[in-house]
């Protein structure tokens, strides 16, 4: 199973200050050595964490294949066209939310997407798109060339906090998943279905498939299983994780979950 590591969250610090530190250039250089297998960052309308120059500091100096998350703004779209990653993962975006909810509708946006792929493909990137598991989005995406998905696991992952930690107690609380333990239960397995069947379908058509968001070292262990998946993109709780340990060794105990 291979790590893409989400670094945005370096840059969420350092906006947390509007200064230079910590800078998340770095932490491409502990990735590799912990044994990361590519880097992950999404540059966000509203360049919330990362900045275009970050973007183009760490596609220029990494080691590691780059995965840039994007949403299908034009702007956006037109600047990393330039920079030409290894990969490009298009994802909806909304300007209000905290993370991306929700993933991609390629059916509604069928065209656009179908061009901004053929774009990238011809620059030499690679294209998938985080979407939900459904089997419209999944065959939207063959459809439009793409060669990898990306299963957006965060409904996996809030229906796992609601039921085996303490969130519910806490004021973070998921308001819609404050539900009956059983009603929980029969809802995170159904999340987990989705997954195994939407990784077997896209698997079927030729697409790779990776997995992401919310995804935790207590949580994990359920996606690993899925045979069909093949990376993993995790972020939030890696930097999180991160202050306590440090990032090498944050990414060298979650490394260590995924043989
Ligand atoms: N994959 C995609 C497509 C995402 O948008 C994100 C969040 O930016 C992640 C993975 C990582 O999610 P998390 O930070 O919750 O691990």
């Amino acid at each position: 199973m291979l790590l893409g590591v989400n670094i945005d969250h370096i840059a969420t610090l350092r906006e947390a200050r509007k200064i230079n530190d910590p800078d998340p250039l770095e932490a491409i250089f502990i990735a590799k050595r912990a044994g990361a297998d590519q880097i992950t960052m999404h540059l966000r309308e509203d360049r919330r964490h990362m900045h275009d120059e970050d973007i183009l500091r760490i596609a220029q100096s990494s080691f590691l294949p780059i995965n840039i998350e994007s949403s299908i703004n034009p702007t956006i779209i037109e600047f990393l066209l330039k920079i030409a990653p290894h990969r490009i993962t298009l994802v909806p975006e909304n300007r209000e939310e905290v993370t991306t909810e929700g993933g991609l509708n390629v059916v509604g946006n069928f065209e656009r997407i179908l061009q901004i792929t053929k774009s990238f493909q011809e620059v030499g990137t690679q294209v998938s798109l985080f979407i939900d598991s459904e089997a419209s989005q999944i065959e939207a995406s063959k459809e439009v060339g793409a060669e990898m998905i990306e299963l957006h696991t965060g409904s996996y992952a809030n229906l796992h906090l609601m039921l085996f930690s303490n969130l519910p107690k806490m004021k973070n609380s998921i308001k819609e998943l404050e539900l009956p333990k059983k009603e929980l239960l029969g809802l995170w397995e159904q999340s987990l279905e989705s997954l195994k069947k939407g990784a077997k379908k896209a698997n079927e058509l030729g697409l790779g498939v990776a997995a992401g968001h919310g995804l935790n070292y207590v949580n994990l262990k359920p996606i690993l299983e899925i045979q069909e998946i093949v990376e993993l993109n995790i972020g939030q709780s890696i930097i999180a994780r991160a202050i306590f340990v440090g990032l090498e060794n944050a990414i060298r105990e979650l490394k260590a979950l995924l043989v």
